[in-house]
């Protein structure tokens, strides 16, 4: 949605690196679990912002395509991408209307919550192949700041991947602090 793309892009013009430039400390943490699990290299990173797990990704070995609707996140991306001497194939996308067309071995979903994807996105994944979401839940003081829209309830993301073709490796909601979130590690289901 445009009005996304400038609000977006408004956020990222304001600040120097929104969400720095070290990976997401979840992905960090798991890099060697997902790379004995993965059934290949293509990963996919949805609403990737200014790409630090994208960029992570890419120098483990992965094959990572990875996308957003903020042209500016994009564009620092790919320099941060550049400077980091890795490849990564960034893309402009509205994920409102996107439809996945190819198979990933991994995807990975940070800080960015469009419920109807996650279904989606484990469909779209090969055999054995994986799916990290990790982000944000709902709390009392964020919904006074946040829109309802955009954060999960309490247990929600486990009910939407119990109801996927696979195993949750593992799940975790951490409801303390200011930002509490919600995270799952799920695999889908290998060929038998
Ligand atoms: C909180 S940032 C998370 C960035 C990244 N996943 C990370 O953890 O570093 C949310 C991202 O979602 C993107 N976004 C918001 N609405 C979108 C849409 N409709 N289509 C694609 N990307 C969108 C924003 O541009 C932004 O980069």
């Amino acid at each position: 949605m445009e009005a996304d793309r400038v609000k977006w892009n408004r956020r990222f013009e304001s600040e120097e690196s929104y969400l720095g430039a070290h990976p997401s400390p979840l992905l960090a943490r798991e890099i060697a679990r997902i790379r004995s699990l993965v059934p290949g290299k293509r990963a996919l990173d949805i609403a990737c912002g200014e790409g630090r797990n994208s960029i992570f990704l890419a120098q483990q070995g992965f094959l990572v395509k990875a996308l957003d609707i903020s042209d500016v996140a994009l564009g620092k991306a790919a320099r941060r991408a550049e400077e980091a001497g890795v490849l990564v194939d960034f893309q402009q996308v509205d994920l409102d209307e996107y439809r996945f067309r190819e198979q990933f071995d991994l995807i990975i979903n940070f800080n960015f919550l469009l419920r109807e994807l996650i279904p989606a996105a484990a469909r779209a994944l090969s055999e054995g192949g994986l799916l990290i979401v990790d982000t944000i839940m709902e709390s009392p003081e964020l919904l006074v700041s946040h829109n309802p829209a955009y954060l999960l309830r309490r247990g929600e993301l486990r009910k939407i991947c119990e109801g996927l073709e696979g195993e949750v490796l593992f799940y975790e909601e951490l409801a303390e602090g200011d930002m509490p979130t919600a995270r799952v590690l799920f695999r889908k289901k290998a060929a038998s």
